[in-house]
């Protein structure tokens, strides 16, 4: 069955630089060319829930200029139905600096720009064209807050199942937490999340995951890199799934949408929350064997094909 996901977050053009290994503060470092790839962590999930056999409708802001015109350009070709971004005039396109070592790790620069200019009216009008087209929503946070806590609200309001990517963590989450019925953190941001909560000391991933459950009602997933994945249920109940390996670790930028966005796909064609974190780890290592957050994101048939061998 094909699922049917609305997507709200940031798009950005990423610029990348290859290294040997990562500079530290006031050193510099010397790499190979420049790439420059699609980024974004709403536009990565998209085109990962898009080739894992989702029809996506993506919500964003790019600005009036090339960058913004070449990303929507991109989306298209994946198949992400795109008409729901917003152009904003005088602002840039977002734009990640990026720099990734031998190792496939990277630190990431974003320069907002016009995703922090996506407004709650246009995320209500984005929400409100896709009823009756969907009920599930993909959202993370690299946008502006109150579009965040718009789209999950306006998500939970019309009845759709709602998975937030908390990538980054900000306050204004807590206003959507105990709406939100499934949240993605990674280990660092599940550790924010525990602390915004008012949870102190530093447990291990399985009891930070349990208290924000309990404290939230939510399903908690935390995204734990070439360790796999942690489902914990509303409950509280954990189960990990472990990753499987991948040939070779090239560059892991957008390893975590992948996850989101193939995660997302599948409980929208219908599959329990195991289920789909299996299939959405499974999509998350095959990408990090090529460069660029979206190169290699999987298409359904080489998840299955993955899937099967493992
Ligand atoms: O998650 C990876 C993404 O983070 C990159 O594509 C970059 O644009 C930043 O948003
Ligand atoms: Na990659």
């Amino acid at each position: 069955m094909t699922g049917h996901l609305l997507v709200v977050g940031a798009i950005n053009i990423d610029l990348v630089v290859p290294v040997q290994s990562l500079p530290g503060p006031g050193e510099t470092v010397v790499g190979d060319a420049l790439q420059r790839h699609g980024g974004g962590k709403g536009g990565n999930s998209a085109v990962a829930a898009v080739r894992a056999g989702a029809k996506v409708r993506y919500v964003g802001a790019v600005g009036d200029d090339q960058l913004g015109a070449g990303a929507l350009t991109d989306l298209r070709a994946d198949g992400v139905e795109a008409s729901d971004v917003a152009l904003k005039p005088k602002v840039a396109t977002g734009c990640a600096l990026i720099v990734v070592d031998a190792k496939g790790e990277n630190q990431i620069a974003v320069a907002a720009g016009a995703n922090m200019r996506l407004t709650v009216e246009d995320v209500e009008t984005a929400l409100g064209r896709s009823e009756g087209w969907t009920s599930t929503a993909l959202v993370s946070t690299e946008i502006t807050p109150d579009a965040v806590v718009a789209a999950v609200k306006g998500a939970r309001a019309r009845g759709w199942l709602c998975v937030l990517n908390p990538a980054p963590v900000i306050p204004e989450i807590l206003e959507t937490l105990d709406l939100a019925p499934i949240v993605t953190p990674n280990r660092g941001e599940l550790r924010d999340i525990y602390r915004l909560l008012g949870g102190e000391g530093d447990p291990d991933a399985k009891d930070a995951a349990a208290f924000v459950a309990r404290h939230t009602g939510a399903a908690v997933v935390v995204t734990l890199g070439s360790e796999g994945v942690l489902v914990c249920d509303a409950e509280g109940q954990c189960t990990t799934i472990p990753a499987r390996p991948a040939a070779r670790v090239v560059d892991t930028t957008g390893a975590g949408d992948t996850f989101n966005g193939v995660f997302a796909a599948r409980l929208a064609a219908g599959d329990g929350l195991l289920e789909a974190a299996r299939r959405g780890v499974t999509a998350a290592s095959l990408s990090v064997e090529a460069a660029g957050a979206r190169t290699s994101m999987p298409m359904e048939t080489e998840i299955e094909a993955a899937f099967a061998a493992q």
